[in-house]
């Protein structure tokens, strides 16, 4: 089983996306680990984006992760990074394909609705800064006899 970190962004909470994002990752047969909401500090958002440090973008970003209430999620399963990096569709709304949630929620690239780690690495890393070993809920779903064994 595989762990990933997914963030529900400030415009997918503002504009109430909140339930229909977490039902896609249900729907798939993933499994919700860790659960929680939060505003992002400054020094949070920095680190959470250190690997954009410098780029054009990296300040409306801050500024963006920053502005409003985020959902942090754990979510777990088989090949759940690359699976879910798929439900989440490419960085531009503009060009994600419709049937992701990029592609049938959001339109801007700056405000595209969720994140999601797109490595082993990114996924340890990330789920380290927003969870708290306490956190995290290891349970088995009944679909996993079927899904996993
Ligand atoms: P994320 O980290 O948020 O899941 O997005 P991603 O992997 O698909 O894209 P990444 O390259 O990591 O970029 C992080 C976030 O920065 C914003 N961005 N803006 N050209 C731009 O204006 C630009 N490029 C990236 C996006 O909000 C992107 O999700
Ligand atoms: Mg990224």
């Amino acid at each position: 089983m595989e762990k990933t970190f997914v963030m529900i962004k400030p415009d997918g909470v503002q504009r109430g996306y909140v339930g229909e994002i977490i039902s896609r990752f249900e729907s798939k047969g993933l499994k919700l680990v860790a659960l929680k909401m939060l505003w992002i500090d400054e020094e949070t958002a920095r680190e959470h984006y250190a690997e954009h440090k410098g780029k054009d973008f990296y300040r409306p970003l801050i500024n963006y992760i920053t502005s409003g209430p985020v959902v942090a999620m754990l979510v777990e399963g088989d090949s759940a990074i690359k699976v879910v990096r798929k439900l989440v569709g490419k960085t531009d709304p503009k060009e994600a394909k419709p049937g992701t949630i990029r592609g049938d929620l959001g339109l801007d690239v700056a405000r595209n609705v969720v994140h999601a780690a797109d490595s082993e690495k990114s996924a340890e890393r990330e789920l380290n800064i927003f969870f708290d070993p306490e956190d995290i809920k290891e349970y088995e779903l009944s679909s996993e006899e079927w899904l996993y064994e």
